[in-house]
């Protein structure tokens, strides 16, 4: 299902683009031709030049190495990429994710309780029981758009409650980024969301949080403006930034993973029916499904300090690096027959929340998310089928890993 061609010295076209079309549909593909003859590959993103490192050990290494850092412009002046850095798009590269120690830590400890893995338990009922709305919703129809109407409400409704943005400010959240990731598939595409979308995004989140200043509740963005207000602890930009970036990444990720997993496990009826009779498989199966089919390829892109050489390949002082992280997953040095998918695979160190310093912050919330999802799908619809014959087409979207469509018959 993943590797659906093969890549040879003959079709390969010398250099990757993540964001090419053929690439897209066959990141599996490229990716096992990578590892298997350049693990350090000098191919491109969009427009931007990049080294891609194919293999686990290596994706590994970068993510704990401390030479390799987020904030290009301290190793070699000037701007932090080759696209015009606006005043926004600047703004927005001022959250933890795109910063370093100590002004990452400084970040991360602000909010880093309120995803804990207690807290974040303590909202299983909620999830659940949205998760049963939704299929109540939908069983009358006798189908389900899943990506629409199941995968993205789920994690949208909770990430908008636990920050305190509801109702129609997370319906226009919600609209933002579609736009713009929707533009963001071609360099053009990038460029106008950059200098046309992005700023309208900002001054609407700007809005936000001005009005959650004069009607504080019990929410993280609550948090957030009390902890700038008492201790001076977040400008006015890291807090639009960080805003931002908790809700983007609270749901724009999830929602990916649940639609992945579904067709994953439709596509694999012997691991789906396992599942359904051993329930307490769940975590097992969401830690395969995050290996096998996650949603997000790669971090943000990280610079050497120095330079580097990686499987005889120097990689010089302040050039742009992203780890595969993906590719890293389906190794087989580190992974036993890793294009097969299964839920009962034991020990599982996949990479799809990174490691090291940046390690993602959400990884509780999106497990419990998607095991709530695929748990109350399981129960519910005990015959889903996919509503459409043959390969789904992947989004072309660098980095990720998006189905067009997943209609499902129930
Ligand atoms: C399936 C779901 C998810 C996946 C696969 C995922 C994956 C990742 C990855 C790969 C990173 C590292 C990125 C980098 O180093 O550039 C990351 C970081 C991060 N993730 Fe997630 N994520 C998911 C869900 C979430 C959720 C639900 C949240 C909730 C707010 C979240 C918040 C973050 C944040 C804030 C960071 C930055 C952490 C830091 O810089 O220290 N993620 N995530």
């Amino acid at each position: 299902m993943l590797y659906k061609k093969e890549i040879t010295a003959t079709n390969f076209k010398g250099k990757v683009n993540l964001g090419g079309k053929d690439f897209c549909q066959h990141k599996y593909a490229y990716y096992k031709y990578l590892r298997e003859n350049d693990p350090v590959h000098q191919g491109k993103i969009m427009v931007m030049k990049s080294y891609f490192l194919a293999n686990y050990e290596d994706c590994h290494a970068v993510t704990t190495d401390k030479r390799f850092i987020r904030e290009r412009e301290r190793i070699t002046g000037g701007n932090r990429l080759p696209i015009p850095m606006t005043k926004t798009l600047k703004l927005m590269m001022s959250n933890m994710i795109s910063v370093d120690d100590p002004e990452h830590r400084r970040l991360k400890v602000l909010v880093h309780k309120a995803f804990s893995p207690r807290r974040i338990q303590a909202l299983a009922d909620r999830v659940e029981s949205l998760a049963h709305e939704l299929i109540d919703k939908a069983e009358a129809k006798g189908e389900i758009h899943l990506k629409s109407e199941y995968s993205r409400p789920i994690p949208t409704t909770v990430i908008g409650e636990m920050m305190g943005v509801e109702g129609s400010d997370m319906d226009d959240i919600d609209n933002m980024i579609k736009a713009m990731t929707d533009m963001g598939n071609s360099g053009m595409g990038m460029l106008s969301g950059i200098i046309f979308r992005l700023p309208k995004a900002v001054k609407f989140m700007r809005q936000l949080v001005n009005r959650k200043r004069n009607a504080p509740g019990d929410d993280i963005l609550t948090g957030l403006i009390q902890a700038e207000e008492d201790g001076d602890k977040l400008t006015e930009n890291e807090l639009v930034s960080m805003a931002f970036l908790l809700i983007v990444a609270g749901f724009e990720t999830t929602y990916n993973l649940i639609t992945n997993a579904v067709y994953t496990l439709l596509r694999h009826p012997d691991q789906l029916e396992k599942l359904r009779q051993n329930p307490d498989l769940m975590n097992n199966a969401i830690e395969e499904l995050l290996r096998y089919n996650p949603p997000i390829h790669t971090t943000k892109p990280i610079f050497p300090i120095e330079d580097i050489t990686i499987k005889g390949v120097t990689i010089p002082k302040g050039a742009m690096v992203m780890p595969l992280l993906a590719s890293g997953n389906h190794d087989p040095d580190m992974f036993d027959q890793p294009e097969v998918f299964d839920i009962e695979r034991t020990p599982n160190k996949h990479l799809s929340f990174s490691m090291g310093t940046h390690y993602c912050l959400g990884a509780s919330l999106a497990r419990l998310e998607t095991a709530t999802a695929l748990k109350v799908l399981i129960e519910r619809c005990p015959n889903m089928r996919l509503g459409i014959e043959g390969d789904i087409p992947l989004v072309v979207r660098p980095g990720w890993h998006e189905y067009v469509q997943m209609p499902i018959k129930l």
